[in-house]
């Protein structure tokens, strides 16, 4: 049984895979499925910018391609490239929704902190009133 300790931890691990040359901003995040496995995934840039990719939907991009659609978690650890996370780096509004898609609003825990201090949320918190399915 993964804690949310060990699932922040692997967030801060994915973390080291980051492409960010154009913000800096280094994200790391790890999925834990409800069939137990953990799927990290790490923010991809690019020159074009729009092109890039939140750590968040690699990570959940990792886990339907392989035909896994049901989660109980995700860990996010983001902050300057090449320091320790100092504040909580929250979803941006699309993995939001994405999340949404995937996930149930109120059981889905979305785990956010410091290597001091975390947070739990539940998506309902972080995305009221979503638009659904
Ligand atoms: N980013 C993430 O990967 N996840 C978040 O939760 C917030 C932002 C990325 C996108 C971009 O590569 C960089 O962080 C700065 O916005």
């Amino acid at each position: 049984m993964t804690s949310f300790e060990e699932l922040y931890r692997e967030a801060v691990k994915a973390r080291e895979m980051s492409y960010c040359p154009y913000s800096g901003f280094a994200v790391g995040a790890a999925l834990l499925a409800e069939n137990g496995k953990v799927y990290t995934g790490c923010n991809i840039e690019n020159a074009a910018y729009s092109p890039s990719l939140c750590a968040e939907r690699t990570a959940f991009a990792k886990a339907i391609s392989e035909g896994v659609h049901e989660f109980r978690a995700i860990a996010v650890a983001g902050g300057e490239a090449g320091r320790e996370p100092d504040k909580q780096c929250t979803p941006c509004g699309v993995c939001r929704q994405v999340m949404t898609e995937f996930c149930d609003p109120d059981s889905f825990k979305i785990l956010l902190g410091t290597t001091e201090c975390k947070k739990a949320f539940s998506l309902r918190e972080l995305l009221p009133e979503a638009f659904d399915k």
